[in-house]
């Protein structure tokens, strides 16, 4: 108690020298040395982002469109273990077996194990295989449509395909996710049926960037999505907090019973992707693995902000830190200096806004989703040491 006592009159002492000689500088002289002065800390405080940007844009080189080269290291990255090897054996494939759908590729026709868990997300994936058909050889392939990865680093590397891992954790091959054409998650009520096409999204969110210049967005942080996981609670504290600082509030997902799975507030409504370009600074977090929000974020012309780095999809790798986001801690302890910095730096965040759309508009059309397809398949394809052989249960799949 004494001891309380002694710290609390402490802090009072120090409280009132430092009232006293802020009053002093104030009262005193407030001439233009010392305004400059001030202008000067405030603008150090930030050289070290700026100089990040700088850095990494310099450094940077845009990535040439032509046989989807951007993404080509994550195609080799994903491989190596495999060329290492030398082969896929038909041993190989069938300790895969189990781990996704089985789909097979003969005289260039597509066909399928009878059951699939999740039938929109199969046709989605399907709808890519199919448009490349004509080029495709003979193969068969363990296509892995939920949404966690299924090969640990732990255990002998397996060659099955899967929409995002974490490079560090898994063996997986990486896939471009269904929802680029449908099987993207229903989110009631905004989303009934499902995300929607990824060539649909970016025109619809091209029209809202259009209408949301930067002068017209709000001078905020915003995030709406459901608790996947708790990464997310600091920045939705932080919102509790400084609510003009930041927007982000926590919506029901399908596991939701009671104010606790949202932080014990209430559900925030659901926000369309397109809303989001009211904002000029997005976060993006993981989900139950990547989330597939990040991609339509970019489209706003607002900036993104992307939370800690694990979690992949093909095409992340190829967005470059400062370059087209900023890069926010895991556990979020830099979120709230970042936002300051983006409030103070209005022209170097938003060409990190500019540069980031750009890339998206440039480089992840449908059409290099389908050539990233093309190249996996028949880079894969080539490992195969063994000849499919028909299954006679298997149905053909032939689209719609
Ligand atoms: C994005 O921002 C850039 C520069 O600020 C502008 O030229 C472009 O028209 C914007 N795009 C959209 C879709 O708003």
């Amino acid at each position: 108690m004494v001891i309380l006592n002694v710290l609390m009159h402490k802090s009072i002492i120090l409280n009132f020298l430092l009232i006293f000689q802020i009053s002093k500088y104030t009262c005193e002289s407030p001439n233009k040395a010392n305004h400059e002065k001030q202008k000067y800390t405030r603008a150090s405080q930030w050289t070290h982002y700026l100089e990040l940007i700088d850095g990494a844009v310099s450094k940077y080189e845009d990535c040439y469109n032509e046989g989807c080269a951007c993404f080509a290291s994550v195609l080799s990255d994903d491989f190596a273990v495999w060329h290492q090897r030398e082969q896929v054996t038909q041993d190989d494939f069938n300790a895969a077996r189990s781990y996704g759908v089985h789909y097979q590729i003969i005289n260039h026709k597509l066909y399928r194990q009878d059951d699939c868990m999740f039938p929109f997300r199969c046709s989605g994936v399907e709808h890519f295989i199919l448009e490349i058909m004509s080029e495709l050889p003979d193969m068969e392939i363990i296509i892995n449509v939920k949404d966690w990865p299924q090969v640990s680093l732990h255990q002998k590397p397996l060659p099955v395909f899967s929409f995002s891992k974490v490079p560090d954790h898994h063996w997986d091959i990486m896939y471009p996710a269904w929802t680029f054409w449908e099987g993207g998650p229903a989110v009631w009520p905004i989303y009934p049926t499902g995300l929607g096409r990824w060539d649909l999204q970016r025109d619809i969110i091209t029209r809202a960037a259009e209408e949301w210049p930067w002068d017209k967005k709000e001078d905020k942080a915003f995030f709406r999505g459901s608790r996947t996981s708790a990464e997310r609670d600091p920045l939705v504290l932080l919102s509790r907090r400084e609510p003009d600082l930041v927007d982000a509030q926590y919506t029901k997902n399908q596991a939701w019973k009671s104010d606790e799975d949202t932080l014990y507030r209430p559900p925030a409504t659901e926000v369309k992707l397109e809303e989001h370009c009211k904002y000029r600074y997005l976060f993006n977090f993981r989900g139950v693995a990547a989330s597939f929000r990040y991609k339509h974020l970019f489209l706003c012309n607002s900036t993104v902000f992307n939370v800690g780095n694990d979690w992949l999809e093909f095409f992340y790798p190829a967005l470059k830190p400062w370059v087209h986001y900023i890069p926010v801690k895991p556990d979020l302890s830099d979120a709230r200096d970042l936002l300051l910095f983006a409030k103070h730096n209005q022209e170097a965040v938003k060409k990190v806004a500019d540069r980031g759309r750009q890339f998206i508009i440039d480089h992840l059309r449908l059409e290099d989703v389908s050539c990233y397809w093309k190249l996996l398949l028949q880079k894969y394809a080539k490992l195969l040491s063994f000849k499919p052989t028909l299954n006679n249960n298997y149905k053909q799949i032939k689209g719609s």
